[in-house]
């Protein structure tokens, strides 16, 4: 991509604190052509109400399309320990008569995709399930996508469990199509994103850049680090994963990646829903198929974050 463009974009998310925050980061540096929602931090109904609640506190024209409510084959697993019950707990959300454009972000993304051959990045910050079912519609979409940047994933640690990262755990048999495709992928896992934690001092440059937008996020960020705080350390802080979805397509300067061979275990008993990277540099083993972002430059990824942010009202 060349430096300054500003590149074509669709974002399907699960908002989601860190969904809403990279929303912000892709409207501002790409051409966000629309939102499409999956059910993953909370159930469809919730992510979608979050995506047009996000889109009034930032003042987008955007559309927003609903997607899948439930995985292809998993039961849906939900994250509400972290997000809170609305899955955009923390600040007050603004009143809004803002509606879904449609239930089709299956039909909305192979449109749209088909629109921008060769020139449009999916970026999937939730479960693969509506980029699957995209895929499934259109096997075209793999060659005419300019990429899929994806949150997801980890080498080789998860979240949710040991082995698996929550988006591929939700629905494992959507990232092993969607991984299987063809499709340019790249890949932010939880090794990346844990390298960008967004602690107090943070949370503190983004309120200052004054203005109801940031108010709003700071407001998130703060439940979200006490929420991380809570569950996974005495640390009130939490990783910014999804915005690094973006950042690896906008800014692809601050961050460095490595093409691996990556699968997605669908079967073991302690391990379903893993990312297996091959990292053996072995010359016979399977073609890499993955981008995998190795380094974020977090100090770099804030200060764009506090700039963005300060740009919104
Ligand atoms: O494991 C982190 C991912 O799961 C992020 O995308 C977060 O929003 C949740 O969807
Ligand atoms: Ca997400």
């Amino acid at each position: 991509m060349v430096a300054g463009e500003r590149p074509l974009l669709l974002l399907d998310c699960d908002p989601g604190h860190d969904d809403a925050l990279a929303l912000a980061l892709a409207a501002r540096h790409g051409e966000l052509l629309g939102v499409t929602t999956v059910a993953g931090n909370v159930a469809l109904e919730r992510t979608t109400a979050n995506a047009l609640t996000m889109c009034e506190v930032l003042g987008l024209d955007v559309p927003v399309h609903a997607g899948s409510p439930r995985p292809l084959v998993a039961e849906l697993r939900t994250a509400e320990f972290i997000h809170g019950t609305s899955g955009l707990d923390g600040p007050a959300h603004p009143p809004h008569r803002r509606t879904p454009a449609s239930d089709d972000a299956v039909g909305f993304i192979v449109d749209t995709v088909r629109a921008h051959p060769g020139a449009l990045w999916l970026i999937a910050t939730g479960p693969l399930t509506n980029v699957a079912l995209a895929l499934r519609a259109a096997p075209d979409l793999a060659g005419s996508l300019r990429g899929v940047s994806i949150m997801g994933g980890g080498v080789p640690w998860g979240n949710v469990t040991p082995a698996a990262e929550f988006n591929i755990l939700v629905d494992p048999e959507a990232a092993d199509e969607v991984f299987r495709s063809g499709v340019p992928l790249t890949m932010a896992g939880l090794d990346a994103t844990h390298q960008w934690m967004i602690d107090a001092p943070i949370i503190e440059r983004v309120r200052a850049c004054g203005g109801a937008a940031a108010a709003f996020c700071a407001d998130l960020l703060d439940f979200y680090g006490a929420a991380y705080g809570t569950v996974y350390s005495d640390r009130n802080a939490g990783p910014l994963h999804d915005p690094v979805a973006v950042l690896a397509v906008t800014h692809p300067q601050l961050v460095t990646t490595e093409r691996l061979h990556v699968a997605i275990e669908l079967t073991g008993t302690h391990t379903r829903g893993m990312t297996v990277a091959d990292l053996r540099g072995v010359r016979r083993g399977a073609a890499p198929n993955v981008d995998v972002v190795r380094t974020v430059d977090a100090t770099a990824a804030t200060d764009v974050l506090v700039d963005t942010l300060a740009e919104y009202r």
